[in-house]
């Protein structure tokens, strides 16, 4: 099996770069705001961080490809950088603290690093294929994280991101099922759903519309702490549609219960 400690390391010192760039423009409140042609919002910020992660990319790895929610797609060959330069723009330009910048390396087709950085959470998750995932401030002061033990709908967490798309795939009376079956459910959104399943807090993690720049780093750490990580349908890996993420237990359960009905 192929050693990814370098390639974590640099994930680390991208984030380091993000973060600098994040945590002084989520201060600030300074942004320029402009609306995508699918109604959502992105900022300068956002296009900041992916374009300095981009050039830190190309002058260290430059035969790697890059894949980013921003620009256009560069490079070709067996190793892809995926990247969401700010998960959680719509948190980021209200002020709220919960966003993250999100990197992953895929290599010939599977996702080997995942990292994602919340700097004004205080948090950063990372794994890497046959490491094991683990959170901490830095790779010197880090713990290992674990999925949770939980096996029974009924006593677990649920946590999920937005209701969109649940009804329009034919998920709606499913998801609605859960949620009222569930033990505890909370919208935490976004990243942090996926990274509370990785550390056992959340047992389950779902969304039915996602893209890969969503996904790509959530679903190595999902797996590295013990978890799955599937498209909603239960195809493995960060390429949808959607996402479920569960300690394991729960997987079958929820892919019958989420399967379309309408
Ligand atoms: C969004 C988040 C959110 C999901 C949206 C995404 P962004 O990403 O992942 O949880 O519901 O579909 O677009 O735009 O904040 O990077
Ligand atoms: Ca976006
Ligand atoms: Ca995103
Ligand atoms: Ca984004």
């Amino acid at each position: 099996m192929a050693d990814y400690t370098e390639d974590i390391r640099l994930a680390h010192l991208l984030a380091d770069s993000a973060d600098a760039i994040t945590e002084e423009r989520f201060r600030a409140q300074d942004l320029k705001i402009e609306t995508k042609p699918d109604h959502t919002e992105v900022t300068d910020a956002d296009r900041s961080v992916e374009k300095t992660i981009r050039s830190m990319i190309s002058s260290t790895r430059p035969r790697d490809a890059v894949h980013g929610e921003e620009f256009e797609d560069t490079g070709y060959g067996p190793r892809r950088w995926i990247i969401d330069p700010i998960d959680g723009t719509a948190n980021f330009v209200r002020g709220v603290p919960v966003w993250a910048t999100l990197i992953g390396l895929e290599v010939e087709g599977e996702m080997k690093v995942g990292l994602v950085s919340a700097p004004m959470l205080g948090k950063r998750w990372w794994a890497g294929e046959g490491l094991g995932a683990w959170t901490g401030r830095s790779l010197m002061k880090a713990e290992r994280i674990h999925v949770s033990g939980i096996s029974s709908l009924s006593d677990a967490f649920v946590s999920y991101s937005s209701l969109h798309g649940w009804i329009s795939s034919g998920r709606g009376q499913g998801f609605v099922d859960v949620l009222r079956d569930a033990g505890r459910t909370r919208a935490f959104g976004d990243f942090w759903s996926y990274m509370l399943v990785a550390e056992g807090v959340v047992d389950i993690a779902c969304e039915p519309e996602l893209s890969l720049h969503d996904m790509a780093a959530l679903d190595v750490i999902v797996r590295e702490a013990g978890g799955r990580f599937t498209s909603i349908d239960g195809e493995d890996g960060p390429f949808g549609p959607g996402a479920l993420a569960t300690n394991g237990m729960l997987h079958r359960e929820m892919l019958d219960r989420l399967r379309p009905t309408s």
